[in-house]
């Protein structure tokens, strides 16, 4: 059971629309029909690392509805355990996406059930990673990665979104993995507390940053058809090869060729590989 990888956070249905261009204030766009996905930053990276035939336990809430159903389906489908997500009494989260013909996306959150998600709801038993992203209170994200320091669990934290932590917590990420934008206005990340780091440059690869220094990883070169969560797939697939006992670099590697075969399919949970389609076999 040493390779388990626990994956704490959000679990949204994903509401996504083509448009030609984004509407300003007061504007109004016409779009393709709306596509309804099972999404969520926290869900999507439990089912990237599943995929990849992680073990992977799933800390989240969801609601009594629909939207509640559509994730819960995805994730058990994907063979994620998710005994630990809890039906909370708000509406499953909900993104609002549009996604424009070069592949770029922006969304709007509804957090609903995610909000309900409490300290109490975190059980870390059995895993080797956690894997935190932030789409949840940052008091929950706090006390499992306090939870897992105290456990021997190794804590890993996506900064998406963006959104400040504690010194303490900062102090026992191992890595911090932020994206190429937020890395640039949080400044020297080692500066911040943190073990060791990982930004994301997207078609760049990555860059993995410990106390031995700054190391470049390349990502195979694509075309993005729709990037809404690659960077859930990267979190997942690196918290798996982490739990498999990898190097942060070889890891980070891993997880760029990962990322960059989300990018060439439509939506976020649906574009992630198998380790089948990795080896060259077919998805
Ligand atoms: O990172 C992509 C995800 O962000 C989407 O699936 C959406 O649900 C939002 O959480
Ligand atoms: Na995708």
């Amino acid at each position: 059971m040493g390779s388990v990888v626990a994956v704490l956070g959000s679990a949204n249905a994903d509401l996504v629309v083509a448009v030609p261009r984004r509407p300003g204030g007061g504007e109004t766009v016409l779009g393709s029909d709306v596509r309804v996905l099972p999404g969520g930053k926290g869900a999507n990276t439990a089912v990237a690392a599943a995929r990849l035939a992680a073990s992977v336990i799933f800390v989240g809430a969801v609601g009594d509805d629909a939207h509640g159903a559509l994730v819960r389906e995805s994730l058990t489908t994907a063979g994620v355990d998710v005994g630990r997500l809890r039906t909370a009494d708000r509406p499953t989260g909900a993104a609002f996406i549009t996604v424009t013909g070069d592949g770029e996306n922006a969304i709007v959150v509804s957090p609903g059930a995610n909000a309900a998600l409490t300290p109490a709801d975190v059980d870390l038993s059995g895993a080797a990673v956690l894997v935190a992203s932030l789409e949840v209170p940052i008091p929950v994200v706090e006390h499992a990665v306090a939870l897992a320091a105290a456990s021997g669990v190794r804590a890993v934290v996506n900064l998406s979104p963006v959104a400040a932590l504690s010194p303490a917590t900062l102090a026992r990420l191992d890595p911090l993995i932020v994206n190429q934008h937020e890395a640039a206005a949080l400044g020297p990340l080692l500066d911040l507390g943190v073990r060791s780091a990982v930004v994301t440059r997207g078609a760049d690869g990555a860059d993995v940053i410990t106390a031995d220094g700054v190391r470049r990883v390349p990502a195979p070169r694509v075309t993005p058809l729709d990037t809404t969560g690659a960077g859930d797939a990267f979190a997942g697939a690196l918290a798996h090869r982490l739990a498999e006992g990898d190097t942060l670099a070889a890891a980070a590697e891993f997880a760029c060729r990962v990322a960059s075969i989300s990018v060439t399919r439509a939506g976020a949970q649906p574009s992630y590989p198998t380790t089948a389609e990795l080896r060259g076999d077919r998805r």
